[in-house]
């Protein structure tokens, strides 16, 4: 029996018993099996979630480009690796091959190299979903630099943070990008975050939209010429197994972002072999993802575990929506996709539309649908699998955080058994616990709690960037001795798991994680404001969208409340990016406090859902009656 290809529901359980009984083994095994290591590791597993401190085949040595593209290129160097669909539909697509990513990876590792960038270094990429996103990610593996990949919808001041939290002297970016029918000025948001940071040296601009731009002398260039003079082919940089690989940013309770630090050996081994298995992956199969690679689902989904099985993965630029509903379909139909990945808001937002738009495009190619990112409801999950599954094609409704590297929690097509809104039984390695508010484990099925993981697995970040100690409080202080999720979830009869939401201060608005902190400070930056609390209540598309209490001060009282609003959410487009803007805003003349000082959240989130038949307990809330007023004037 195979590990490593999981074909039907008895072999899932055999193995996962086995990789529960014998986590070492199981994932030695595999790793030995499919993956090419210079040198082998000393231990597969060291940990001690305490520290915490957790290594993965601790002592081997590798590349992980070697195995996403070298080791390719003798059995399928023509197949195509990244099949890239432009914004525009009328633009070609193109098929770039396993060997000619393997050489345009090399030129441009050579050209980072020819900047002075090194095994270590960090390189923040603030690209759009161009070739040269996936190219540069891979080139900074190829030379042992970490990636930082920032989403380029995200504004300048985020940008600056994120650059100098982890001191990059080097980013990558294109003159502009394309979103539907709008072209974006990237290099102006990189030009006016640079500002804030000092300490970076060298800015290598892709050509993208063409529209004009700065180059400032000495610092920025354009990277073709670069590229065609570099060499074509670089030697890896042999990497131990616990080095960094990258850094990438999430929202937590506090203004600053997290930089969860994802190492390399067990990075890849999960990945890869999260990809084979719940997407069925086939050698003759085109899978398509339609993240962005600024999040982690992009990474792990759509570079890594896709090439590291010599796939075909399908990089989209668009959007959705342009040239117009079926846009999605079309792609599927024209390039043959068999593995169809998304997020619940954009399946929301299509079922809205006329079905003509999906039914005017041969979806037959298709054998797997996935979601990701946020809970899925009901109506959306059988409309994704009535109209555009047929009924015929298996849902994987995947969980996973940016800081789990994978996915942990999914059904296996053809295998588990789906049931709508459950993301159901754990990938193989992954122990799941429910917990109470008292920190004991809730045994059983047919129970509810907080979520977290007892035992380790490879692709778990391994610290946060200069902060260990956050790192610690955030994940492992909650509950002793345990990976702690942030999300509420519950287990049916069955042993199913479904995903509740997040217990914590973080908001899944789209899809995108958002911490009430940071939007918060960004509001309370404005003149006129003294104080505000943001919470999320139920939006039909958007899972969740952010309602804004606000305090004004004295001074601001006086002013015009649209105005106001329409300041307040520059300012969040400033700090944080678009995403983030607020739906609603109440300016209220206080907030419901506990005697110790504390925004009682929960009320203000009954409020904001139209949910106020029961407060629930508010004996230790101090202003009774600014709760009343607050109800009264809500929106
Ligand atoms: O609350 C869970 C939700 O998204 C959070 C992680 O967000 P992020 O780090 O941005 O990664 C998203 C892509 C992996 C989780 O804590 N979430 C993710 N997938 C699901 C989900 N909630 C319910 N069902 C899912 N399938």
């Amino acid at each position: 029996m195979s590990n490593y290809h999981i074909k039907h529901l008895e072999e899932y359980f055999q193995v996962y018993r086995k990789s529960v009984r014998n986590p070492e083994g199981f994932w030695e095994e595999v790793a030995e099996e499919h993956f090419l290591w210079r040198k082998k590791w000393n231990s597969v597993l060291e940990w001690d979630f305490t520290k915490p401190e957790i290594k993965w085949f601790d002592g081997a040595q590798l590349n992980i480009t070697e195995n996403c593209l070298d080791r390719h290129l003798n059995i399928r160097g023509d197949k195509t690796a990244i099949l890239f669909e432009p914004n525009d539909p009328n633009d070609p697509a193109e098929h770039i091959t396993y060997r000619q990513l393997h050489e345009r990876v090399c030129r441009y590792a050579n050209v980072l190299k020819d900047q002075g960038v090194g095994r270590g270094d960090r390189v923040v990429i603030y690209l759009p979903m161009i070739p040269d996103l996936a190219i540069s990610v891979l080139a900074c593996a190829r030379i042992g630099a970490i990636h930082s990949v920032v989403f380029a919808g995200f504004s300048s001041t985020a940008l600056a943070t994120r650059i100098n939290d982890c001191g990059a002297k080097m980013v990558l970016t294109s003159d502009g990008s394309y979103r539907g029918s709008k072209a974006i000025d990237l290099k102006g948001i990189v030009d006016e975050a640079l500002k804030q940071c000092p300490d970076v040296k060298s800015v290598l601009v892709t050509k993208r939209t063409g529209s004009e731009i700065n180059m400032k002398e000495g610092r920025d260039q354009w990277v073709q010429p670069l590229l065609d003079k570099a060499y074509a082919d670089c030697s890896p940089e042999i990497m131990n197994s616990e080095d960094p690989l990258f850094i990438l940013y999430t929202s937590g309770s506090t203004g600053r972002p997290k930089g969860m630090v994802h190492t390399t050996g067990g990075y890849m081994v999960y990945t890869a072999y999260t990809f084979k298995n719940v997407f069925q992956y086939k050698e003759e199969d085109i899978y398509w993802c339609t993240a962005d690679i600024g999040w982690i689902t992009g990474h792990s989904y759509i570079v890594y575990g896709p090439l590291a099985n010599g796939a075909t993965t399908v990089m989209f630029e668009g959007v959705p929506s342009y040239p117009d509903f079926g846009r999605f379909w079309e792609v599927v139909q024209k390039h043959k996709v068999t593995q169809f990945y998304t997020a619940p808001t954009a399946i929301r937002a299509l079922a809205k539309e006329n079905l003509d738009f999906v039914t005017k495009y041969d979806l037959s190619s298709l054998k797997v649908l996935g979601t990701v990112g946020e809970p899925i409801n009901e109506e959306a999950w059988h409309w994704y699998n009535d109209h555009v599954g047929d009924k015929k094609c298996p849902i994987v409704d995947t969980w996973w955080q940016t800081e789990t590297g994978g996915i942990l929690i999914s059904p296996i097509p053809y295998s588990t058994p789906t049931k709508p809104t459950y993301a159901t039984l754990p990938m193989p390695g992954i122990q799941p616990a429910l917990m109470d508010e008292n920190g004991k484990e809730i045994k059983g099925n047919q129970v509810d709690g907080r979520l977290c993981i007892k035992f380790p697995w490879p692709s778990i970040a391994r610290t946060i960037w200069g902060d260990h100690a956050r790192y610690k409080d955030t994940y492992f202080s909650a509950f002793e001795g345990k990976y702690f999720t942030g999300d509420g979830a519950l287990r049916d009869e069955v042993g199913y798991y479904r995903i509740t939401g997040r217990v914590d201060d973080v908001i899944i608005v789209s899809g995108h994680n958002l911490g009430t902190a940071p939007i918060e400070d960004a509001i309370n930056e404005h003149p006129a404001v003294a104080e505000s609390a943001i919470v999320g209540f139920p939006h039909d598309i958007k899972g969740n969208a952010l309602y804004g209490y606000i305090i004004l001060k004295e001074t601001g009282e006086t002013r015009n409340r649209e105005n106001l609003a329409k300041e307040i959410n520059q300012l969040i487009t400033e700090h944080i990016g678009p995403i983030a803007k607020l739906d609603k805003i109440q300016f209220v003349p206080g907030l419901p406090k506990t005697r110790s000082g504390k925004i009682m959240r929960r009320i203000l989130r009954k409020i904001a859902s139209k949910d106020t038949s029961n407060l629930g307990d508010t004996s230790t809330l101090l202003n009774p009656e600014v709760v009343e007023q607050i109800m009264k004037e809500s929106l």
